[in-house]
């Protein structure tokens, strides 16, 4: 195994994805942010100096960060942030893990500025299929406005968006960080190939709301992984990823030589108001067997060529199986949750007479002294106790290695890609209305760590709880998590109270 060293810093920038101009943040002057590739069973050692205004976390999406859950990088629960001017060094393993992954900001919506990155982790043994060459495809909406102004809108009765609880909808997108907006930018991401090859194309969404539907005009793809799990190989015409998921796709360059629209257009069903993106198709660029000036034609922009008859269709996510799953161990730990937008109860004493973000009766916020492995230690570390409890409220105590089923009933209008920190969970079932007893599919079910639970749902997932420490399980999308759908499970207590965590990490939460 090889350690690799890297050293970041998280600074402010005007930068124009799209040719427009916005304030963004960023690692290292960059967008979307240096990729980390490595092998399986590395050591990864980033130390990440914060020069921007507001403390900061990074993030290592999916990871399992066994024995290290202190560096998972989640601000609130697992640290309490790196302070304006200061640093620190995250230091973990890729233990058990292979595949295709992303860092970000997990800093109130600090990532939709820019704080993204790919991160990918080559396995001996990964069961894909052969490929010759390797690409890293990153897609996300993209905000014109800087993301707290957005998020004040969100939250203001009567701001941009009329009502409370409407969604800031995004401007364009991006492929590997260049989009196109009017005749402001006309560059796109584009990749010069060779011909009769098999290429991964590696797609993460490091979006903050939509989903991103990804095509390469006449070419059909096959899907091999998803969230790091290898999957019995399926053939598709588009890939639709919501935010904070990932796919490998087989493209091979068979087609005759020459340049392709690469797609990524933003789902435009999540918008609830009439309102649409102003630009919600965002091109790149794959092209093989011609130099690399070469343009696709101009007239397929709006107008993509069909595939011929008997293509496969989009990808349909009930289709995925893991190429080397098996069933699902019984549960023996059971949870219920609700997913709600409302109104607090009267007499809370919330601070915004509006639309928060519930899972059962809780709205998470950052903002107050609730239970996460950093508050338990600071306070540790200031009155001497080792008193552990949880507000139950907040937290699911898992005390002893089990398999916990979550049960959860989207209540909400709106779909929500959930996902789970240190671990993958089994996806046992799901359908229409409340939960009511229905059976699941324990054949082979598909094991990633982010999946939408669509509006007015129910859904089971499964997941082994025995990695020690606090995870996070929220809705990714940013506006939703800054308004508190977020929830935390607290596995194996006992051993995570013996970690031997950082002085310093501890001391910065008195100036975070
Ligand atoms: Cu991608 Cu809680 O994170």
């Amino acid at each position: 195994t090889t350690t690799r060293f890297y050293n970041w810093t998280v600074q402010e920038m005007t930068g124009a994805p799209d040719g427009v101009q916005k304030p963004m943040l960023v690692v290292n002057g960059m967008y979307p942010g240096p990729t980390i590739e490595a092998n399986e069973g590395d050591r990864i050692i980033v130390n990440v100096t914060n020069m921007i205004s507001n403390a900061t976390a990074i993030h290592w999406h999916g990871l399992y960060q066994r024995g290290t859950n202190y560096y998972d990088g989640t601000a609130a629960i697992t640290q309490c942030g790196i302070p304006p001017g200061e640093s620190m060094v995250y230091n973990f393993t890729l233990e058990d893990w292979v595949g295709s992954t992303w860092w970000h900001a997990h800093y109130s919506t600090q990532y939709t500025d820019g704080i993204t990155g790919a991160l990918i982790v080559h396995g001996k043994n990964e069961s894909v299929p052969s490929y010759d060459g390797d690409l890293v495809i990153q897609m996300a909406d993209l905000y014109h406005l800087f993301s707290p102004v957005e998020l004040d809108l969100y939250f203001t009765p009567g701001g941009l968006e009329g009502t409370p609880g409407n969604e800031p909808v995004p401007d364009g997108g991006t492929i590997n960080g260049i989009g196109q907006w009017g005749s402001s930018n006309t560059s796109f991401s584009n990749f010069t190939l060779e011909a009769n090859k098999t290429y991964r194309l590696r797609l993460v969404n490091t979006g903050s709301f939509v989903n991103m539907i990804f095509s390469v005009d006449s070419h059909i793809l096959t899907v091999i992984e998803a969230d790091g799990t290898a999957v019995e190989p399926f053939d598709v015409s588009s890939v639709s990823i919501a935010i904070a998921q990932r796919y490998s796709v087989l493209l091979r360059t068979n087609q005759t030589a020459g340049a392709y629209w690469m797609r990524a257009e933003l789902d435009q069903s999540a918008f609830t108001y009439d309102n649409p993106a102003t630009n919600p198709n965002i091109l790149g660029i794959i092209r093989y067997g011609v130099n690399d000036s070469a343009m696709p034609d101009l007239s397929l922009v709006n107008n993509p060529p069909s595939l011929p008859d008997g293509s496969p269709d989009s990808l349909d996510t009930s289709g995925l199986v893991p190429a080397d799953g098996s069933a699902a161990p019984d549960p023996t730990f059971h949870t219920y949750f609700t997913i709600s937008m409302q109104y607090p109860a009267s007499g809370a004493s919330d601070y915004l007479s509006f639309f928060l973000a519930f899972i059962n009766s809780t709205s998470w916020t950052p903002l107050v002294n609730q239970s996460s492995l950093f508050s338990q230690i600071a306070k540790g570390a200031s009155d001497g106790s080792t008193n552990f409890d949880d507000d139950t409220q907040l937290v699911t105590t898992v005390n002893e290695v089990s398999v916990v089923q979550m049960i959860i009933d989207n209540l909400d209008d709106g779909d929500h890609p959930f996902h789970l920190h240190g671990h993958k969970f089994w996806i046992m079932g799901g359908g229409d209305g409340r939960y009511q007893g229905q059976a699941v599919n324990n054949t082979n079910p598909m094991l990633r760590d982010t999946n939408i639970i669509p509006a007015y749902t129910w859904m089971i997932l499964r997941f082994e709880a025995n990695n020690p420490g606090y995870w996070a399980f929220h809705c990714h999308i940013q506006w939703h998590m800054a308004a508190g759908l977020l929830f935390q499970f607290n596995v194996l207590p006992s051993e995570s109270s013996q970690f031997d965590i950082p002085q310093y990490m501890i001391d910065q939460c008195t100036r975070s």
